[in-house]
């Protein structure tokens, strides 16, 4: 297929380009970016007025396939990803079972052949997830993985985990990291405040994060692994990205939209569709996730794509399980919430979701440069419409978010020169 983007604004970082220009894509690939490109195309796309950026990347999403297909399947969230203007993802090992061997990598490859997105599969850190044992980690590398993670949980034991480390960069592969002190948080359901009080549930308090961002940090010091921060939620998590910055580590570090939206102040009644792992935070927290945002301290915009059920969200607070959809409301709250009111410039908004995500994974992606594989997201960053779940791809309709005005719409999504959404 070849495509012909006319009078679009392309805003790519990795090649350094923010101007009015066209784009012509074919073979899966972008062959020319320049002025006023005349050349037949079976499909001409007028993209005046419309951002033209690299597909966005999401480094953090909950597939839930295999095992748990009554919340997501891979197609479905492809389908959403594609929805949101993303053109790579990266599936959490958290599945049924979990992500820990050669061969269900494998497997999940080909279930992902015909995905109208590029699925990359994270490896779990152990066996079941279960912190005992090591997960087959160098073969799930030869399948190949894009990361390891025990997303959902911390491996608690330091000496496990600081094993797995020297493998991951053995392996050079990225270590994603979920930061949370099992005991620590008990039974904790909301952030611990006058929410949580309210309720009558038990409270999460920032240490339960902070405490192993500061561990994890200091193993990633100690063994040279290149460490990636999950979903931040707390202003001294962003003081310790900075820390860990100054002082030359490989960390990096990403912050999911309902944190830079939301606070805890927000959630309304019992409604299940704000509980989410970290929570949501106080006015402090999200105000430091901003200003790190702002200053590039924290690199990464991700989702935490985290389907569930309607039947399993409709459980009281304290047992309803932790989690929110996210790809087809991020790039319209980042936009809406972050450039829109003057924080983040568009360019800064493509390096957190495509360009900065495509360095911590290591891979040639995030870059619409001429020789590059033509996955591209072209948005109305001025358009604004009601955030309406019935719409969504997703079998997860967990958001709260549903009815929200937002300004920025994905109107085409283009995967390999294959033009997968139209708005
Ligand atoms: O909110 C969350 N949902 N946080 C997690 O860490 C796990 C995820 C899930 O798998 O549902
Ligand atoms: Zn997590
Ligand atoms: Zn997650």
């Amino acid at each position: 297929m070849t495509i012909l983007i006319k009078n679009g604004r392309i805003i790519d970082p990795m090649s350094n380009r923010d101007e009015v220009a066209d784009l012509y894509v074919e073979d899966g690939i972008v062959s020319q970016v320049g002025k006023e490109i005349e050349r037949e195309a079976e499909r001409i796309i007028d993209a005046t007025d419309l951002l033209v950026m690299p597909g966005f990347i999401d480094l953090h999403v909950h597939l839930r396939e295999p095992g748990l297909e009554h919340k997501e399947t891979i197609e479905t969230g492809a389908m959403a990803a594609a929805r949101g203007g993303f053109t790579t993802i990266c599936a959490m090992p958290n599945t049924k079972p979990v992500v820990d061997s050669r061969e269900v990598v494998e497997d999940i490859y080909k279930r992902a052949e015909k995905a109208k997105c590029h699925v990359l599969q994270v490896g779990a850190v152990t066996k079941g997830q279960m912190g005992a044992e090591l997960a087959d980690i160098r073969e799930m590398k030869q399948a190949g993985i894009c990361a390891i993670s025990e997303d959902g949980k911390s491996v608690m034991d330091s000496k496990l985990y600081k094993e797995a480390m020297v493998i991951a960069k053995e392996e050079k592969l990225p270590v994603f990291a979920h930061c949370e002190d099992k005991n620590l948080v008990g039974k904790g359901a909301l952030n611990a405040g006058k929410k949580a009080e309210e309720l009558g549930v038990e409270g999460i308090t920032n240490a339960v994060e902070d405490i192993i961002t500061a561990r994890d940090i200091l193993l990633s010091k100690e063994t040279g692994a290149r460490l990636h921060l999950c979903h931040c939620s707390t202003a001294d998590s962003v003081r310790m990205v900075e820390e860990a910055k100054k002082e030359g580590l490989l960390v990096t570090a990403e912050v999911c939209p309902h944190h830079f939206t939301l606070t805890e102040d927000d959630i309304e009644g019992s409604d299940t569709n704000y509980k989410m792992n970290p929570p949501l935070r106080s006015k402090a927290d999200k105000e430091a996730l901003i200003e790190g945002l702002k200053n590039n301290i924290m690199d990464v915009i991700s989702t935490d794509h985290a389907p569930h059920h309607a039947d399993e969200k409709a459980k009281p607070m304290a047992e309803a399980p932790f989690g929110i959809v996210g790809l087809e409301t991020a790039y319209a709250l980042t936009n809406s919430e972050l450039v829109e009111k003057g924080y983040l410039s568009q360019k800064q908004l493509v390096e957190k979701m495509s360009a900065n995500p495509a360095k911590v994974l290591g891979m040639d992606k995030g870059c619409i440069g001429e020789g590059k594989v033509a996955d591209i997201v072209i948005t109305n960053p001025k358009e604004e419409y009601v955030i309406d779940v019935n719409e969504f791809a997703s079998k997860g309709k967990n958001t709260p978010f549903n009815g929200r005005k937002v300004t920025g719409k994905v109107k085409y999504t283009i995967l390999a020169g294959e033009l997968v959404y139209e708005a």
